[in-house]
């Protein structure tokens, strides 16, 4: 750390020094005029800058392909791109970090926050974890890899103990975290909401000091994740360096008085805002006078590069020579509920106001002309009732009824919002205010409409005055906003098309649980009879080709809320079902953060994973349907055929994702595919699975050592009639371990490309800690003496060629 740095803290009163370790408001810290100290800004991530601005509107921002999405990448270089350009998106938000990547791990295919991770697999996360984060700090932006750590679900997550051994900890859930820290350096780090063995992790030594700091070397700062830290001496003393968000709840005063008490050292404030203002120094806030002005930038090498990542993330699951598709000489049947509606991103803290979306019914459209399109949506998939998108009014109160004259009033563009204090101009209480939110809907229909009403407080939907959905007589809390509101409450209310009504919501604000936080969603929706299948399926039927997007959304692939089981919402398996019963040349395409069980995949011909790519999603996915680009991902999840086949199944449903406020990690190390080795579980399509539009052959493969390491020689060859990629795996086995070990485990990769016919001798290296095992007990990585296999190919289960090699003696590894 510069000296620089050092004389400025010691120039710091101890209230200064305090000042710097928690936000003053939802997304920064407070500068120091005094000193000339500058104020640092943070912003979510991880598939975009949010910026400060309104959660659901804002400022707007380019929405990049989801976590999951880069994780079926298999691309590092293709990582790095994409952290360079959210580091411009950053910059364009004023702001100085990051809060991204999510690199939690796919333990469970429930999670809600699987989207936004990367991988089953701890090294595939760790190798696109490094080169995201060089992406962003190359160019200036910090990163905040998080949730740090054991935050693999998202049910009671501000409480829920994660109960994982260490060995569990070192070998899967804190290796990328591991790889952040040594091989990318980051300069920050978020800790998460659950606890870790028994402790809250803001206030984890172990975790915070004696693994970051002494074992990895970590110079960087530890954050809190919004509301998850719980003390002040205790977290202070732990390692934790921001409270956030501001204003502070722990610190601030309390911290002071803490150091006076004698129970926090002043040289630990010292080292906690000199470890903030190396940060403030490394990304240019320290001295950053810029204006406050967030901008819209939607540039053209954004868009083509959003568009390429989409397309590089898409799996092709199952292709019985359906596709490419070539230009259809009929009309083309789109159907599905994903047809019209672009998927570009999951639900919560990740959500951005995206420049646009490209649905795929309107690339289609684009591409072929909207003449040769039949669209047909067959069913609903939504979680919620639709929003009404549109001058929504809101007038808010000082008290809990609406009574009297408003205080403030403000217009919103939709029918949600999150408040958090300063709420109606600051001139309401934040946990004792209520709003009156109207707006006027005009039925484009005749007949029984829903309506939907979830909020964090008890809350009554009226239409022309009448009572439609009562919210507030029975609420409790359920799975929506961040476990604060209640699950939604619906009633149906026959409209007639052309009339206009006026709709009012009427909520009354509480204290919430955890989060600070209050939030309401209203929305008003047609339900879709069976009937509609049916058009679907004549419309299926008259067409040449048909291709179905079905899928979730980010209603279910969700912060805040875990799935309740791993099938298509809505009558999507029937509408499958029946129109690939309709036409054989049916193209499925999937949209979710995760697997889904399929019960019509042996009558599919081609099924397509797209996940949820960003704004150009459409453009993307139809890139690949016909054949502009290859679809150049490979699973980065198991995809089981049924959710009973997942490692965590023991524990669900009646208990998921743990008992008593505990989720307990009893697999250990067996998750994703090394579960499904164990236990000689076929899964539907295994984890690095993928597709091309071309086949190729590995061969030659033999393994020699290579100083310290070991060096692993094979030959690719391209044997198909097209240019193509693909993703040679490599997986070590060690085959005569004292400790029970994987049958196989992902240690590298290689993304590689070749021209027809094309044979290309290629080199893995590896490293000793490839082949080790976390030793509890001594407390270091060892390799044992004996024999490993060596296992090359195209998935888990599709192993082209193996080979071995020996360890003379026992040894260990950094
Ligand atoms: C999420 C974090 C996020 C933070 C700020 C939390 O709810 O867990 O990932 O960065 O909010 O929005």
């Amino acid at each position: 750390m510069t000296d620089h740095l050092e004389t400025l803290v010691d120039q710091m009163t101890l209230e200064e020094q305090v000042s710097l370790l928690a936000g003053e408001d939802l997304w920064s810290v407070n500068a120091i005029a005094r000193l000339d100290v500058g104020k640092i800004r943070v912003t979510d991530g991880p598939n975009g800058a949010r910026g400060g601005g309104d959660w659901f509107g804002g400022v707007t921002a380019a929405a990049f392909p989801v976590g999951i999405a880069m994780g079926a990448t298999w691309n590092p270089d293709l990582a790095y791109e994409v952290g360079a350009a959210l580091a411009q998106e950053t910059k364009s938000k004023c702001a100085h970090v990051l809060l991204a990547p999510t690199i939690n791990i796919h333990r469970s295919v429930t999670n809600g926050r699987n989207f936004e991770c990367f991988a089953e697999d701890p090294e595939l996360t760790a190798k696109l974890t490094v080169p995201y984060i060089r992406g962003l700090q190359d160019n200036g932006i910090a990163a905040t890899p998080k949730h740090y750590a054991g935050n693999e679900s998202e049910i009671q997550r501000t409480t829920m103990n994660s109960e994982i051994d260490e060995r569990s900890l070192r070998e899967v859930y804190l290796r990328p975290f591991e790889a952040a820290v040594k091989d990318a350096n980051t300069w920050a780090m978020m800790s998460s909401y659950n606890r870790l063995n028994t402790q809250y992790t803001s206030e984890n030594e172990w975790l915070l000091s004696d693994v970051l700091r002494d074992d990895w070397g970590y110079d960087g700062i530890v954050m809190s994740d919004w509301f998850g830290s719980h003390s002040t001496a205790e977290t202070v003393n732990a390692g934790l360096d921001l409270e956030m968000p501001g204003p502070t709840r722990d610190r601030g005063d309390k911290l002071v008085a803490a150091v006076q008490e004698g129970k926090v050292a002043p040289d630990t404030v010292r080292t906690r805002a000199l470890n903030m203002l190396h940060l403030m120094d490394r990304t240019g806030a320290l001295t950053d006078k810029t204006p406050y002005n967030e901008r819209s930038v939607d540039l053209p090498e954004t868009r083509a590069l959003i568009r390429r990542a989409g397309a590089e993330a898409a799996v092709l699951l199952k292709n019985e020579n359906l596709l490419p598709l070539s230009t259809p000489s009929g009309k083309i049947a789109v159907i599905g509920p994903n047809a019209a509606e672009a998927q570009i991103m999951g639900g919560g803290s990740s959500y951005i106001n995206a420049h646009y979306r490209v649905s795929p019914l309107q690339a289609l459209q684009d591409r072929f002309g909207a003449e040769n399109i039949v669209h047909a949506p067959g069913c609903q998939n939504h979680r919620w009732e639709p929003l009404f998108i549109g001058d929504v009014d809101v007038a808010y109160f000082d008290n809990a009824t609406c009574a009297g004259d408003p205080v403030a009033t403000e217009t919103l563009g939709q029918t949600q919002t999150f408040w958090m204090p300063p709420i109606g101009e600051g001139k309401v209480n934040p946990t004792g205010f209520s709003a009156r939110i109207s707006w006027k809907y005009t039925a484009t229909t005749t007949g029984m409409h829903r309506f939907g009403l979830h909020a964090t407080g008890p809350s009554k939907l009226y239409v022309d005055g009448t009572l439609v959905v009562n919210a507030a007589d029975n609420w409790t809390r359920g799975r929506t906003f961040f476990e604060e509101g209640c699950d939604e409450i619906t009633a149906d209310y026959a409209l007639t098309a052309g009339e206009t009504y006026a709709v009012t919501v009427e909520f009354a604000a509480r204290k919430s649980a955890m989060l600070d936080l209050s939030a309401f969603r209203a929305g008003i929706g047609v339900p879709l009879g069976v009937e509609a299948i049916e058009q679907a399926v004549n419309a299926a039927k008259a067409a040449d080709t048909a291709i179905i997007f079905a899928g979730r959304s980010g209603e279910w692939d969700t912060e805040g809320s875990d799935l309740q089981d791993i099938m298509l919402p809505g009558a999507q398996d029937a509408l499958i079902a029946a129109v690939l019963a309709a036409n054989p040349n049916t193209v499925v395409v999937l949209q979710t953060g995760g697997p889904v069980e399929m019960p019509w995949i042996n009558e599919a011909k081609a099924v397509l994973q797209a996940w949820y790519p960003g704004q150009e999603a459409g453009n993307a996915i139809c890139d690949v349907l016909f054949g502009d680009t290859e679809p150049g991902g490979r699973l980065p999840q198991t995809f089981p055929v049924k959710w009973q086949d997942n490692p965590t199944w023991s524990q669900d449903p009646e208990i998921y994702p743990g008992l008593d406020g505990k989720t307990r990690y009893e697999e250990g190390v067996f998750i994703g595919y090394r579960h499904y080795d164990r236990h000689g579980i076929t899964p539907m399509f295994p984890f690095g699975h993928g597709l091309g539009y071309t086949s190729f052959a590995l061969s030659d493969c033999h393994a020699e050592h290579n100083g310290d390491g070991t060096r692993v020689n094979a030959r690719l060859t391209n044997t198909g009639k097209r240019q193509g990629t693909t993703v040679v795996q490599l997986y070590i086995g060690d085959t005569s371990a004292s400790v029970p070990r994987p049958i196989k485990e992902l240690k590298t990769f290689a993304k590689i490309a070749l021209a027809p016919g094309e044979t290309r001798d290629f080199t893995l290296d590896l490293s000793g800690r490839d082949f080790a095992f976390f030793d509890v007990d001594t407390g270091v990585w060892r390799v044992e003496e004996g024999e490993f296999e060596i296992h090359l190919g195209f998935s888990a289960t599709d192993i082209a060629c193996t080979t071995k090699i020996t360890m003379q003696a026992t040894t260990y590894a950094k």
